[in-house]
C-alpha cells in the first residue's frame, strides 16, 4: 500500500496536533451552544474521531453520506444523499465535518439542502482544502491544512474506496490511477 505513494504530506503527529487546535478553537467558539457535529461519510471518520474526542463542550455527534466520486477521480457535479441525519437539527449548532473540499460541489449543495431545516447555524470543517480546483464560493469557516493539486489519500481519504486506513495524508502516485 505505501509502495503507491508519491509523498507524505502530514504524518500522524502533525494531524493529530493540528485537530488538537482546532477541537480547542472550536470548544471556544461553542460554549454554551447546542453544538452537532456532523460527520460526512466515509472520509471523515477517522478526522471526526479525532476531532470529537478534543471537543470539550456538550455536544451530539450525526452523520450524513453523500455520493462522491465513484472510482473515478474527476468530480460528477451530481449529489445524492445516501444518508440522511438521525435528528432533527432545529435550533441547533450545526457544524459539518468534511475531509477534503475540492470544487465545492458537494458542500454547496449539502448547505443548501440543509438551510430549510432552521438550525440556529450551519458551519463548515474540512481536514483540507484544495483552493486550486474551487469552482463555487463556498465559506469554510475551519481549515486543518491547505493541499496542492494532486490525489490526496489517507485518514479516512480513499481512491476507489482504498488507502483509507493510511495513519497518514499523501499524494497517490498517478500512475496508480492511470492504470
Ligand atoms: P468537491 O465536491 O469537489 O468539493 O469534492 C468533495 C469530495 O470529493 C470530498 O469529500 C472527497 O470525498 C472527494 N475528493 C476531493 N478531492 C479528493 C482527493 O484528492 N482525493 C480523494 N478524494 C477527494
Ligand atoms: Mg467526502
Amino acid at each position: 500500500m505505501k509502495q503507491d505513494i508519491q509523498e507524505i504530506l502530514f504524518s500522524e503527529d502533525v494531524l493529530n496536533k493540528r485537530i488538537k487546535e482546532l477541537a480547542s478553537e472550536i470548544s471556544n467558539d461553542y460554549e454554551g451552544k447546542n453544538l452537532v457535529v456532523v460527520g460526512i461519510l466515509k472520509g471523515s471518520v477517522l478526522f471526526a474521531a479525532e476531532l470529537i474526542k478534543n471537543i470539550s463542550v456538550l455536544c451530539e455527534i450525526d452523520f450524513m453520506a453523500v455520493s462522491s466520486y465513484g472510482s473515478s477521480t474527476e468530480t460528477s457535479g451530481v449529489v445524492r444523499i445516501l444518508k440522511d441525519l438521525d435528528n432533527s437539527i432545529e435550533g441547533k449548532d450545526i457544524l459539518l465535518v468534511e475531509d477534503i473540499v475540492d470544487t465545492g460541489i458537494t458542500l454547496s449543495y449539502l448547505l443548501k439542502y440543509l438551510r430549510a431545516r432552521n438550525a440556529n447555524s450551519i458551519e463548515i470543517i474540512s481536514l483540507l482544502n484544495k483552493p486550486a480546483r474551487r469552482k463555487v464560493d463556498l465559506d469554510v469557516k475551519y481549515i486543518g491544512f491547505e493541499v496542492p493539486d494532486g490525489f490526496i489519500v489517507g485518514y479516512g481519504i480513499d481512491y476507489a474506496e482504498k488507502y483509507r486506513n493510511l495513519p497518514f495524508i499523501g499524494i497517490l502516485k498517478p500512475e496508480v490511477y492511470n492504470k
